[in-house]
């Protein structure tokens, strides 16, 4: 018999099975009354989960679409932005930047470590830049950008557009728009909601609804927020078909998330990242991210000597938990590994139960080893 595989990769997470039976449903109409309802309890909820008064947008898409929305809607061609990248997902912001001829200068870290905050703010006298993207969580590096920090240096360049890139972040990292001074957000359905991949969600605060204004008319469609505003407004309206399923699936996320209540979850996915991580650590792991900066909602994690890259993430998803590979200069050397959204106790120890077998398979044995950390970590 075939061990059940766990979906450990950073997105898509494992989608529960209330959320399952969501997009099973018979689709109805758009503008089914029932449906209209429910899309309007999402968007309310939603602004509520990160302290938002300003606009929401819930649209068909991945992640990157928001990335194009973010910048698409506040800057023109020539515009100066100024982009901190703590990996892959940072550098990507750089090539939509410069297809759309906006003028970008990049503050990069090596993979692992962040970008410190004064230099940040040296960079941003020295040129009037209309705006500045940070990635929450970089995925391909496992670093977590101290945003509130950002945000609140950011109150001397009272000028500037703040987007975060909160796809490996949201509803799993504390993330509150007012309270951090953030004014575009954005994340995607895969990820910490634990929703099949599909949707984006992106939040845009009055200052950024001002930056759209004052841009005029843009070369894009599909993402102005000019387009959407009206059915964000009233949803039985149309501008392009809703991903009527998805969004129900959406809701029942929000629904298990106010039902943990977001600050429990965010301390829950900080007790599993901290047991998590200390357990791969015993186990001869070593994590990428530097103290201090290393996510919650994944690890990224170095290989000890004599461990094949490829023979291993084979192996263990043998022995039932699926990661993703090592991104960039990392490929080959690390594994990475979720566990954000909709995780439970069950899947964090048995998915270190599964590690320990595979690294017996490489003469490794470290068997109840990590396992003894995390249970003693989760009963803290
Ligand atoms: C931090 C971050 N930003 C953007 C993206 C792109 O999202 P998508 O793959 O949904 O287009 C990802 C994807 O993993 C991500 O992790």
């Amino acid at each position: 018999m075939e061990t059940k595989k766990l979906l450990m990769i950073p997105g898509p997470t494992p989608v529960s099975r209330s959320i399952q039976d969501q997009m099973g449903r018979e689709t109805v109409a758009f503008s089914d009354a029932n449906f209209v309802n429910d899309f309007n309890y999402c968007l309310k909820e939603l602004k509520k989960i990160v302290k938002s008064d300003g606009e929401i947008f819930v649209i068909s898409g991945s992640g990157t679409l928001a990335m194009e929305m973010s910048l698409a809607n506040v800057l023109r061609k020539g515009d100066n932005l100024l982009i901190i990248s703590h990996g892959y997902f940072g550098d990507r912001f750089v090539d939509i930047a410069k297809n759309k001829g906006i003028n970008v200068d990049v503050l990069s870290s090596e993979w692992g470590k962040t970008v410190p905050i004064d230099l940040i703010r040296e960079t941003l006298k020295k040129k009037p830049y209309r705006a500045i993207t940070v990635t929450h969580v970089d995925t391909s590096t496992g670093v977590k950008a101290d945003i509130k920090s950002i945000g609140d240096m950011l109150k001397e360049f009272p000028e500037i557009i703040y987007i975060v890139d909160g796809v490996c972040a949201t509803a799993g990292e504390e993330e509150y728009m007012d309270d951090m001074n953030i004014h575009i957000l954005f994340t995607a359905s895969q990820k910490a909601f634990g929703v099949a991949p599909g949707l984006l969600i992106l939040w845009a605060n009055e200052k950024a609804l001002r930056a759209r204004e004052s841009i005029g008319t843009i070369g894009e469609y599909f993402v102005d927020f000019n387009n959407w505003l009206p059915i964000m407004h009233e949803p039985s309206k149309y501008f392009a078909t809703p991903s009527v399923n998805l969004i129900w699936a959406l809701k029942e996320s929000i629904r298990l998330i106010n039902e943990e209540g977001i600050e429990n979850r965010f301390k829950r996915h900080e007790l599993f990242a901290r047991a998590y991580q200390k357990a791969l650590e015993e186990l001869g792991f070593r994590i990428l991210a530097e103290e201090g900066y290393r996510a919650n909602t994944l690890s990224n994690v170095l290989y000890p000597e004599g461990v094949e890259d490829e023979l291993f993430r084979t192996s263990l998803a043998t022995e039932g938990v699926q990661v993703a590979a090592g991104l960039g200069t990392f490929k080959g050397k690390m594994f990475r590994i979720g566990h954000m959204g909709n995780i439970d106790k069950h899947d964090l120890i048995s998915s270190i139960a599964s590690i320990e077998r595979t690294l017996y398979k490489f003469n490794i044995d470290k068997l109840s080893i990590g396992l003894n950390i995390i249970q003693r970590e989760l009963v803290k």
